[in-house]
């Protein structure tokens, strides 16, 4: 095992986040399509024209709402699930392609898979369960025990070697599953929501042991989740799923800082928003001026191509808003009135009243300002910004 996961950690330090050298990407998806055929003859578009790379020794986070189609998107790249159309390469090998009718079957993929329900064999002992897939790959007795133990070891809990799984908490159990992922050495590991049955506390500490895990052994992984915190503390990259079509990807802070719509800014944090319409288009420098319920706002500009008349939200995190008593001198302001304040134990907040909408203010170590206090609310220009509608229709 060790001198395989020396390689690996060769190419997480060259390859994460970057183009690879001239290493093949570990996953390409292009143009993917798949729907599901319902019994009462709906058509679900699962994944709409999807393109997605993966490069070597990167964790991608896949972060959308439930029935996004993110289990459908691992499956096909699996080979669980048939595409309709496109294509799927994996280490620079296709598995898939519709146009040449190529579909390789899953156990030559070479990729290992977890799941949100642990899937671990009940009448196996931890020792067994982690050994299948070695087993069944035809690897060595002796070399499948010096395996299984340096997996257990990995995942913190080798004295549980020969427990059986209802023996087990559900943290453990999951450190199992985790151990037979990682144990084939495969250099892609696919996760469906792993951490999403375990409790709280053990979510956040196999959060950072896992996280620790991909960046020493170094293989690539691609990971669901519909927990915003989740994706920005393990990701890479994280791409935003929105109907089957990866609305945004980028690394988490571009995702929070610079969503390109108003579903990302929602979806990865907490927005504060104005209604507006583009009143000149995007210019060289970036911003574009909007029309809103509280005047004309000149904000950054998440597209390049915003026209006159374009309908637009307005969206600023609540961490970027300051308060005060006295009018600020800066461009971005509008006095309004405390309406509720409340101590979070790491922050602040504030509701803010101004005019018919609330604004969130947070901030880290400041008093509570009391009910009723006029105020100044004000935000630099460089953290307000335009982003596009993509369903007019949601509140
Ligand atoms: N086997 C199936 N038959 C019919 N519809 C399915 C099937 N699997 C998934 N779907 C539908 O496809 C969409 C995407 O599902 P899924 O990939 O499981 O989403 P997610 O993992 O993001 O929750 C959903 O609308 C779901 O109901
Ligand atoms: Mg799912």
């Amino acid at each position: 095992m060790s001198t395989q996961v020396g390689n690996s950690a060769n190419m997480a330090a060259q390859g994460a986040g970057s183009a690879g050298g001239n290493k093949p990407n570990i996953v390409e998806v292009r143009s993917l399509i798949k729907h599901f055929h319902r019994e009462d003859k709906t058509v679900v578009p699962a994944i709409d024209t999807v393109d997605l790379d993966v490069h070597p020794g990167e964790f991608v986070v896949l972060l959308g709402p439930s029935g996004c189609g993110k289990t459908t998107l691992l499956r096909c790249i699996a080979g669980l699930e048939k595409p309709d159309t496109g294509s799927i390469q994996i280490q620079g090998k296709k598995v898939f392609d519709s146009d040449m009718g190529l579909v390789v079957p899953p156990e030559r993929r070479n990729i290992s898979m977890i799941f949100q329900s642990y899937a671990l064999w009940p009448h196996m002992s931890a020792f067994d369960n982690i050994a299948y897939p070695l087993q069944s790959r035809n690897v060595p007795k002796a070399s499948i025990a010096e395996r299984v133990h340096g997996a257990l070891k990995l995942v913190g809990i080798p004295e549980l070697v020969q427990q059986y799984p209802a023996q087990m908490s559900g943290g453990q159990q999951q450190r199992i599953a985790l151990a037979r992922a990682i144990v084939s050495n495969d250099d892609l590991v696919l996760f469906d929501e792993p951490l999403s049955n375990v409790d709280a506390k053990v979510r956040e500490q196999l959060r950072i042991e896992l996280l620790e895990m991909q960046r020493k052994l170094g293989f690539s992984a691609l990971y669901v989740t519909h927990d915003q915190t989740e994706a920005m503390a393990l990701a890479h990259r994280v791409a935003i799923i929105r109907q089957g079509k990866i609305v945004q990807i980028g690394s988490p802070r571009d995702v929070y800082e610079r969503p390109s719509s108003r579903y990302v800014a929602r979806f990865v944090g907490t927005t504060n928003e104005l209604n507006g319409s583009v009143v000149s288009p995007t210019g060289g420098d970036g911003t574009v001026r909007v029309s809103t319920e509280f005047g004309e706002i000149v904000a950054q500009s998440s597209s390049t191509s915003f026209k006159i008349g374009d309908k637009v939200a307005v969206v600023i995190r609540p961490e970027r808003c300051t308060l005060s008593i006295a009018e600020p001198t800066a461009p971005i302001k509008w006095s309004g009135t405390i309406e509720a304040a409340l101590f979070l134990g790491s922050h602040t907040e504030h509701v803010v009243r101004i005019g018919e909408r609330t604004f969130l203010e947070w901030s880290v170590g400041s008093e509570l300002r009391e009910v009723g206090t006029r105020v100044w609310l004000a935000v630099a220009p460089e953290h307000v910004r335009a982003v596009t509608i993509l369903d007019p229709t949601e509140k």
